[in-house]
């Protein structure tokens, strides 16, 4: 069993790097594989409607996309991690989503398990983990939930809130990693 967390945000280090961590040491305690991967290390471009896709199967853009195409699909799980940036997903996440449609296209993400972590300062957590639960959807992807942490600078996370009033942020983390694994040993 493999899960892979992606770290939409930008800056390195941060609250989202921070809480997708966790849940991965949460899911590798439970018993998975675990990998990272820290978009801000990446270049990504958009998708830019060539289409072609749609007769290749494969994006013809030839960046770090391609490592992440090759990381989600050798995953049982993905935990997709962004910071919340004007009530919405980042730049990097929204790359990363639309790079995704030859994977619509061809069916490679159904069927995966997939959770969201948002890290937010104040707003936007909810209705970006509603927006994501949408796109594992469209994907035929399994929701295993998802978790906000609250945090303004660097760190901030440690000492958060979580989304729920039962949970700090880590705990919320955590608990994302470990509900994965759960669900994928429940399809399998
Ligand atoms: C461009 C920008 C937009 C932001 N917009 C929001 C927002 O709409 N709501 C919010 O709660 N926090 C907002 N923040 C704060 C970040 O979500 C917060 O600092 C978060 O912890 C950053 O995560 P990171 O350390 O992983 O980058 C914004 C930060 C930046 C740089």
């Amino acid at each position: 069993m493999k899960v892979v967390g992606i770290v939409c945000s930008p800056r390195k280090g941060g609250n989202t790097e921070i809480l997708v961590t966790e849940a991965l040491e949460a899911a590798r305690e439970a018993g998975s594989e675990t990998k990272l991967i820290l978009v801000a290390d990446m270049k990504i471009a958009p998708c830019d409607g060539c289409s072609a896709c749609s007769k290749s199967g494969v994006c013809r853009i030839e960046d770090d996309m391609q490592d992440i195409y090759r990381s989600f699909e050798e995953a049982d799980g993905i935990i997709f991690g962004t910071p919340s940036y004007f009530n919405n997903v980042s730049a990097q996440a929204k790359a990363v989503i639309d790079r995704t449609y030859v994977s619509l296209l061809h069916g490679k993400l159904r069927g995966k398990v997939a959770a969201a972590i948002v890290a937010a300062r104040r707003i936007g957590g909810g209705q970006i983990l509603s927006l994501l639960y949408s796109y594992f959807t469209v994907q035929g992807m399994m929701i295993a939930g998802g978790g906000i942490g609250y945090g303004r600078n660097k760190g901030d996370v440690r000492e958060g809130p979580g989304g729920s009033p039962v949970f700090t942020a880590i705990e919320e983390a955590q608990a994302v990693g470990r509900r994965v694994v759960k669900t994928i040993r429940k399809i399998s």
